[in-house]
């Protein structure tokens, strides 16, 4: 039996182990989230930073990078392993804790699978962009969250599986241009890529 968790509790339990899971969730993507980074960007925000797996990616295109999450144990990893980044540990899911108008660039990579309000999401990351702002993310094919094991418990952690055709609504909605990327395997979609920009 396997108990299902919200992410903070869930997150703050698997943490340790997240580094196991590198090389699984990199072969989702097959290497094009990264690709579609810009090179520069004033203010960089990583949402549902984690631990960090993507930072150096980040940090590297700006002089201004900060990351918000929701688990405290995983930002604590995140300062363990890339040392100094601004943090911010916050619940996501209705309110995005920066002011209008003030980013670049979004990354929210692998976080809507845990986000319940999509649509509110999305209004926010259009409030804190500035104008022609990016803002990057996924969706995964994942119906059912895995059960994963930590600190000798067994538990899923809870998940939403957001249909794209609704995201891409919500995208038009609040005027946002938009391309996608489909990753597939074995004729079904693993993942797909937005890159959505504020005009
Ligand atoms: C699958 S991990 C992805 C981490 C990182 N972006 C990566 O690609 O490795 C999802 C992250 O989103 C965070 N998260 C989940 N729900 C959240 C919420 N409501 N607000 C803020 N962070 C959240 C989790 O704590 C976790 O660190």
């Amino acid at each position: 039996m396997s108990n299902i968790v919200d992410p903070k509790e869930g997150y703050n339990l698997y943490a340790d182990n997240y580094q196991n899971d590198y090389r699984k969730l990199e072969s989702f993507d097959k290497g094009e989230f990264l690709k579609l980074i810009p090179e520069r960007a004033e203010v960089v925000v990583d949402l549902g930073i984690g631990d960090g797996r993507i930072a150096e990616h980040l940090r590297k295109i700006s002089d201004k990078f900060i990351g918000i999450d929701i688990s405290s144990k995983m930002l604590e990893n995140c300062l363990k392993y890339h040392g100094n980044i601004d943090l911010v540990n916050a619940d996501l899911d209705f309110s995005i804790p920066l002011k209008s108008e003030s980013v670049d660039f979004i990354s929210a990579y692998f976080l809507f699978v845990h986000l319940k309000d999509a649509k509110g999401f999305i209004e926010e990351a259009y409030r804190v962009l500035k104008e022609n702002g990016i803002f990057l993310f996924n969706l995964i094919h994942q119906k059912k969250p895995p059960v994963l094991k930590a600190k000798k418990k067994k538990f899923k952690i809870k998940s939403y599986y957001h249909i794209p055709s609704h995201i891409e609504e919500y995208l038009d909605y609040f005027w946002f241009k938009w391309e996608r990327i489909d990753i597939f395997e074995d004729k079904f979609w693993v993942s797909k890529i937005y890159k959505a920009v504020k005009v």
